[in-house]
């Protein structure tokens, strides 16, 4: 699969690392920084190179959306059209301080996003974990029983491209159902993220649902 990366930090770099170390062909874009796409793509080992948000988008079957709330407006314009693209995104409707969500209850980042890019498709995923655990996750792939990871859309085929993904990265994907239950994942992120970064645990954290009986 050909994936761009929009937003190439904690979780970007990360997911777009794992991806091309899966076998996909990935476009690292959007940083301050050429050079630290560019040794992003050299680290990743596989099919990675640097371009534009306008570049990583171009054929993609999907693009990882994963930049702060405040920029996704700029990153949507440098991209361009997106019609028909699979946008997968982790990105929280975080205030500036990352304290708090700016959207919730009554609708969600990942339907706002939609309204801002409607001809293209978006699915929520990967939001629900701290980028700390991604390379652990990967790593144990096929050592251990996989943790789950929540994801939402309200297209088929695209929510079967970002499945594959999740499963690619370690997880095993849960279909939480249409892009509007973001309105319950994206809160629940916020106890991740307490766990995660505010208990001695530690971020190394992911999550499994079961049914033991
Ligand atoms: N971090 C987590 O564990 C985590 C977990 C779940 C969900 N999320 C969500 O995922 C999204 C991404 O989070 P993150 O932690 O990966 O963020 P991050 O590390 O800050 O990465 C954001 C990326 O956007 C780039 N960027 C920001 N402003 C820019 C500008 N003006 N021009 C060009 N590039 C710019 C950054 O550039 P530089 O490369 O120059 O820094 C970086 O590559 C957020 O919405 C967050 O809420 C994060």
């Amino acid at each position: 699969m050909k994936v761009g990366i929009l937003g190439s930090g904690l979780m970007g770099g990360k997911l777009g690392t794992i991806f091309a170390r899966a076998g996909h062909e990935v476009v690292f874009s959007y940083s301050h920084s050429p050079e630290k796409l560019q040794k992003l793509a050299r680290a990743a080992r596989g099919k990675a190179r640097a371009g534009t948000p306008a570049e990583a988008a171009q054929d993609a079957d999907a693009v990882l959306l994963a930049v702060h709330w405040s920029r996704v407006d700029d990153v949507l314009q440098q991209v361009g059209d997106l019609s028909g693209k699979v946008v997968v995104s982790c990105s929280l409707p975080m205030n500036a301080d990352d304290s708090d969500l700016v959207v919730v209850h009554t609708s969600s980042g990942a339907e706002e996003l939609a309204k801002k890019v409607p001809a293209a498709h978006v699915v929520s995923a990967f939001g629900t974990v701290p980028s700390e655990v991604l390379f652990d996750v990967f790593a144990a792939r096929r050592k251990t029983t996989r943790p789950s990871l929540v994801y939402c859309g309200d297209e088929a085929k695209s929510k079967k491209t970002a499945a594959k993904l999740i499963r690619d990265v370690g997880f095993d994907p849960i279909d939480a159902g249409p892009l509007r239950v973001a309105r319950y994942t994206e809160p629940f992120t916020l106890l991740i993220a307490r766990l995660a970064y505010e208990t001695t645990g530690g971020p190394r954290l992911a999550y499994r649902f079961l049914r033991p009986f």
